[in-house]
């Protein structure tokens, strides 16, 4: 059906600013790209717990962010800020508690979704190296939590932190000094709250996202794993390749004006 002059204005002022970014940075075609990358055909469930994982980071860097907005890093004003939260700011009490409880389910998706890695045996090569900046983001999963639990500053915030950081110091040569670094001085005080603030909410949560964008960039330029029984599983006889069939344009930019004819792919080419 041919197109009325009211879909083709409408298609035109969509498609400009596209195009416009497109021609300029490529962003367009790596979205594109990213949305239509080819997957196993016979991908599973399990292999939902990464973006699981994802979406619960995303989750807890949200509510945290709100939740920076009224707290205050100081042992006379932490607590009390901790209640005004929970008893007096609109909703407060459900940002606190999806960022509490959230933290939990994080913690979980992530050793559920490194279970996955393991079982499809997906952390072999060539992904050993996204396995080993799993492990960092796993250590820096539970820092997070480590320095988040001292915020709240009530009882159970402080003997779990000493806690903490008295194992911390029998660590063999660098115990000493780590426990030395989290206090802040010879005591767990002032100095120690505003130093747990300062890596929960800049510098750990900094590294993951660094992390997890590197994570990201490995996963979309190894693919994904097939699942141990699959037929495109590493050791099967690779299955026959259907011939691509991508929309002209569709991860080649093309510059604005340019007829269907420049966008056709090149005779025997696969994209
Ligand atoms: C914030 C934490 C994490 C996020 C957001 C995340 C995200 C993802 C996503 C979206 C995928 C692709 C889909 C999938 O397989 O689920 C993936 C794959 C992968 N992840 Fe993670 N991940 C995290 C932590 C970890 C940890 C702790 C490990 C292991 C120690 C790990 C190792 C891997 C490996 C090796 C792959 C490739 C799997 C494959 O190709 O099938 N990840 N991750």
């Amino acid at each position: 059906m041919p197109k009325s002059e009211r879909r083709k204005q409408v298609e035109a002022m969509v498609l400009y600013p596209l195009d416009w970014l497109e021609e300029r940075s490529g962003l367009v075609g790596g979205v594109k790209y990213f949305l239509f990358r080819k997957v196993p055909g016979d991908t599973n469930w399990m292999q939902t717990l990464g973006s699981a994982t994802l979406t619960a980071f995303i989750v807890q860097a949200l509510t945290g962010v709100i939740l920076a907005m009224y707290y205050k890093p100081t042992p006379h004003d932490a607590y009390s800020s901790i209640q005004n939260i929970t008893d007096h700011v609109t909703m407060g009490w459900l940002v606190r508690g999806m960022h509490k409880w959230g933290a939990s389910v994080f913690i979980i998706l992530m050793f559920l979704h490194m279970g996955r890695v393991f079982l499809f045996g997906a952390y072999k090569y060539p992904r050993e190296l996204n396995w080993i900046i799993g492990v960092l983001i796993l250590v820096m999963g539970m820092m997070e939590g480590f320095t988040g639990y001292l915020l709240p500053w009530d009882q159970t915030a402080y003997w779990a932190t000493v806690v903490g950081i008295n194992l911390n110091g029998t660590a063999p040569f660098l115990g000493p000094w780590l426990a030395q670094f989290l206090r802040g001085g010879q005591e767990i005080g002032g100095d120690t709250l505003t130093r747990f603030y300062s890596l929960h909410m800049l510098v750990i949560p900094g590294a993951i996202i660094a992390l997890i964008t590197l994570h990201l960039y490995l996963v979309i330029r190894l693919g994904v794993t097939s699942p141990p029984w699959s037929k495109e599983a590493a050791g099967e006889e690779p299955a026959e390749e259907e011939p691509v069939s991508l929309r002209p344009g569709l991860t080649r930019p093309v510059p604005r004006g340019a007829g269907a004819s420049a966008m056709q792919p090149e005779p025997g080419g696969r994209d």
